[in-house]
């Protein structure tokens, strides 16, 4: 899933039915709470994906509400718009919004600034479109050091594969860092309503699929020998097993750090 604004509408589809309800979907009603969102606010979505926040915004925005959905691929914003036609779909840069200044009540992010090159240019575009007093919310991954089990399986993928394994699946955990979220909203002229961290679970098919999920959206799994991968799987199986349960599903706690800060 590294490169996601690169998905084919099957792929977007994929992510849609698969990965919001195993992951993604749970955060959105928490970031919703933590940036108060209110009944009859504007709140933009950036990076929306397939719109599971903007879907979950027009729930509590209500009908007086306005609700956008920004995001770079054409696939994700085709599945959001097919799933509901009733919201605003637009497709755009992160970096680059395309609205006007204070057109926002409340602009949101989940699980997408780790894949923006220049999160701190982001984090200035969504306080832009924001009113004076309006609210920006990121939701973002804790660090590696600080998850319970994704920190020893990227160190077990690691020792197998090589140091280069640790940037490879890096991506999630880079943007986690409160200090470095207080930092970029800081410099973005916002200042802190209140952040947590907050423990939640990736559910998969197995402990397999979590080696296998997490290989194959990275250059890693054309890099790495076929009996390596076997024996990534194997210690993947071993290290994961206590989270599986009596039908086999493996929840794995995954920790998110959530922030919300005001404008002006
Ligand atoms: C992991 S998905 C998260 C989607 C959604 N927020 C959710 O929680 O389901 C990351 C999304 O970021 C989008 N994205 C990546 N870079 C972007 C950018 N510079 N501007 C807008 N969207 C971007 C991708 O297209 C993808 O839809």
């Amino acid at each position: 899933m590294t490169e996601t604004f690169q998905l084919t509408r099957e792929q977007a589809r994929a992510y849609d039915e698969l990965f919001v309800p195993a992951l993604f979907g749970q955060w959105a009603p928490k970031l919703l709470d933590c940036a108060r969102v209110r009944p009859g606010q504007s709140v933009l979505d950036v990076a929306c994906g397939t719109g599971v926040v903007a879907r979950t915004a027009r729930d509590v925005a209500g009908p007086g509400g306005r609700v956008v959905g920004v995001d770079l691929n054409p696939s994700m914003l085709e599945v959001a718009r097919e799933a509901r036609p009733d919201l605003e779909w637009v497709q755009g840069d992160a970096e680059d919004l395309p609205f006007a200044d204070a057109e926002f009540d409340v602009a949101l992010c989940q699980s997408a600034l780790f894949f923006f090159a220049d999160p701190g240019r982001a984090v200035t575009e969504m306080a832009r479109v924001v009113v004076p007093g309006g609210v920006v919310a990121l939701q973002t991954y804790a660090p590696l050091a600080e998850q319970p089990a994704y920190g020893p399986f990227v160190d077990l993928v690691a020792g197998h594969a090589g140091p280069e394994a640790r940037i490879l699946l890096g991506t999630y955990w880079s943007q986690g860092d409160v200090d470095g979220l207080l930092a970029l909203t800081s410099a973005s002229g916002l200042s802190l309503l209140e952040w947590r961290s907050s423990l939640g679970v990736a559910v998969f098919p197995s402990a397999a699929a979590v080696a296998h999920t997490e290989i194959q959206a990275t250059p890693l799994a054309e890099r790495i020998l076929p009996e390596t991968y076997a024996l990534i799987t194997a210690d993947t199986e071993e290290l994961l097993g206590e989270y599986a349960d009596e039908s086999g599903l493996v929840r794995v706690p995954i920790r998110a750090t959530l922030i919300a800060a005001r404008k002006g």
